[in-house]
């Protein structure tokens, strides 16, 4: 089940997202979080701040969990997953960093870094809202198109599109890794609720056929047509034809 939440600004679309994390977390303070990196959740992350420093909303118990995390990169490196969340959202709530999860990209051994982040994910139980971006491609996480997709946490090498759209945090491509490791399709699917969020043109076609189009695995996002609790955020511009 799909539904469709069309807002008219920036604002709107910031305090939709976060009012839906802000009342699962007021009914149930120890939820699991499944959490996104990329342009979209920033402003959702910010809303968050602003409720938990009104008193609001709490994170005090809840845990988190992110979708994936680039290869090579060392864990403080300004573009690494786990600062940009540390940054946006962790270092300025109450939740115990010991609780919030980043698979590891600068492991020496990365497949057993995914191994270990598909156990971890297997331990903590089902994730109560997983927030998604989407790319350009319909990659979700980082499961980019492909003639198979996986449903553990693996890795992934980076289409160029992704590369390319990415670059912009870089100081060149070059510095942008090539691969990735990600929750997989089955670890998204395995959530309770989703919330998929997109703004802008640029996404409104990958939108329309994520939620309208065939499902395969060339658009990994179609694959949420056939999760029971889908959330779609979007604004006028990404949800244009939808
Ligand atoms: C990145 C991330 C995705 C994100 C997507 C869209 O590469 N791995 O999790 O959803 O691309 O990013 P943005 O929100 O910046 O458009």
């Amino acid at each position: 089940m799909i539904n469709i939440i069309k807002v008219n600004n920036e604002q709107q679309f910031n305090e939709t997202g976060a009012g839906i994390i802000a009342s699962l977390l007021q009914s149930k303070p120890r939820a699991i979080l499944g959490l996104a990196t990329g342009s979209t959740p920033v402003g959702v992350y910010g809303k968050l701040i602003e409720l938990y420093l009104e008193g609001v909303v709490s994170f005090k118990q809840a845990s988190s969990y992110n979708l994936d995390e680039y290869i090579g990169l060392p864990a403080n490196h300004p573009e690494s997953y786990r600062q940009f969340m540390n940054d946006k959202l962790f270092n300025h709530i109450d939740i115990l960093l010991e609780n919030t999860h980043v698979p590891s990209g600068n492991a020496v051994d990365p497949d057993k870094a995914a191994a270990d982040y598909s156990e971890l994910l297997e331990n903590a139980g089902q994730i109560d809202l997983q927030l998604l971006g989407l790319g350009h491609n319909g990659h979700i996480g980082f499961n980019e198109p492909s003639d198979e997709l996986q449903g553990p946490p693996h890795i992934v090498t980076l289409d160029e599109r992704t590369r390319q759209a990415n670059a912009r945090f870089f100081k060149s491509i070059d510095e942008v890794p090539t691969h990735a490791i990600t929750m997989g399709i089955g670890s998204i699917l395995h959530a309770k609720q989703i919330l998929l969020m997109a703004k802008g043109a640029d996404k409104a076609e990958i939108v329309a056929q994520a939620l309208k189009g065939p499902i395969t695995t060339q658009c990994p996002a179609s694959f949420l047509q056939t999760h029971p609790n889908v959330v779609v955020l979007l604004d006028q511009a990404a949800g244009r034809l939808v």
